[in-house]
């Protein structure tokens, strides 16, 4: 149970978030989590780390419920007892509660974990006992994301994993705001963003989708979705193993399965 005597397992790092910051993720998590979780036994969602205020973990439980399922229940977890203790105003029982927690998960058996602007701030060779410790605690057929974004929301990126491991890697952008492709190195997953090397298979994603976003400068008259859905396309016809559909491009997002990506 959430604040049970094992010791939360991480450091407290820097808390910094914003009031939607993280709707890009939240809507992918509808769309590509909402059925395992509509199905879900006990519809436990936990926001890990949510930082300096609740505000993100207010707003998943609000989308969830809007859009997945009314009875869904979110727990928002920090290491730091002071954030704990700030976003207790923000609680909603048994809707919305926070408590202290590390990756352990406090000893709950989510079947959704959302990690976002967390492991970042930790080293890469971190990353795989917190991925373990995290999937390891999950409900059967749960699901974990772990990512990073930008401070507004605007750029990010995330893994899916289940109990199984990384499943696939989403890269997700305002088109609006959206320079390039190169704009996404920076927001990589803790677990590929020292991978953007030569030799590496997300250094040869970012090139090829660079090239196909210079090659598509004719459609930018037409609009950053326009120039952003050609280029997709073109790294599909290359061969890059494109998981999701015009639709999902169209929201500026592009999904690939995690073999395609993984480090060497
Ligand atoms: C940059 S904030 C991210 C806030 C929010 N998730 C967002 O994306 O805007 C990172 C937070 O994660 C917390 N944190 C770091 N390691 C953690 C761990 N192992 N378990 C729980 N919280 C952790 C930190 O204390 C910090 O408040």
């Amino acid at each position: 149970m959430a604040g049970s005597a094992r010791r939360p397992q991480g450091v407290v790092t820097r808390g910094t978030t914003n009031p939607n910051r993280l709707r890009r993720v939240d809507n992918w998590i509808v769309d590509a989590c909402g059925d395992a979780l509509r199905t879900a036994e006990d519809p436990l969602v936990v926001d890990l780390g949510y930082g300096a205020t609740p505000v993100t973990a207010v707003e998943l439980r609000a989308r969830l419920a809007a859009a997945v399922r009314a009875d869904v229940r979110v727990v928002g977890l920090e290491i730091d007892p002071v954030r704990v203790a700030a976003a207790q105003p923000a609680a909603d029982p048994p809707w919305l509660a926070f408590a202290r927690g590390g990756f352990e998960l406090a000893g709950l058996r989510p079947a959704l974990v959302r990690a976002f602007n967390v492991l970042r701030q930790y080293d890469e060779g971190e990353v795989a006992g917190a991925w373990a410790t995290m999937t390891g605690a999950l409900a059967p057929g749960g699901r974990l994301v772990e990512g990073t974004c930008d401070e507004l929301g605007r750029l990010g990126a995330w893994v899916l994993l289940d109990a199984d491991g990384p499943r696939s890697l989403t890269l997700a952008a305002k088109l609006a705001t959206l320079e390039g492709p190169a704009q996404f190195a920076e927001r990589l997953p803790k677990a590929l963003i020292h991978r953007n090397v030569p030799g590496e298979p997300v250094h040869a994603l970012l090139t090829a989708l660079g090239a196909a976003w210079r090659s598509a400068a004719p459609f930018a008259p037409y609009g950053p979705r326009q120039r952003w859905l050609r280029t997709v396309t073109a790294v599909r016809e290359a061969g890059w193993p494109v998981l999701d559909r015009p639709a999902d491009w169209r929201h500026g997002r592009l999904t690939l399965p995690w073999d395609a990506v993984a480090p060497r």
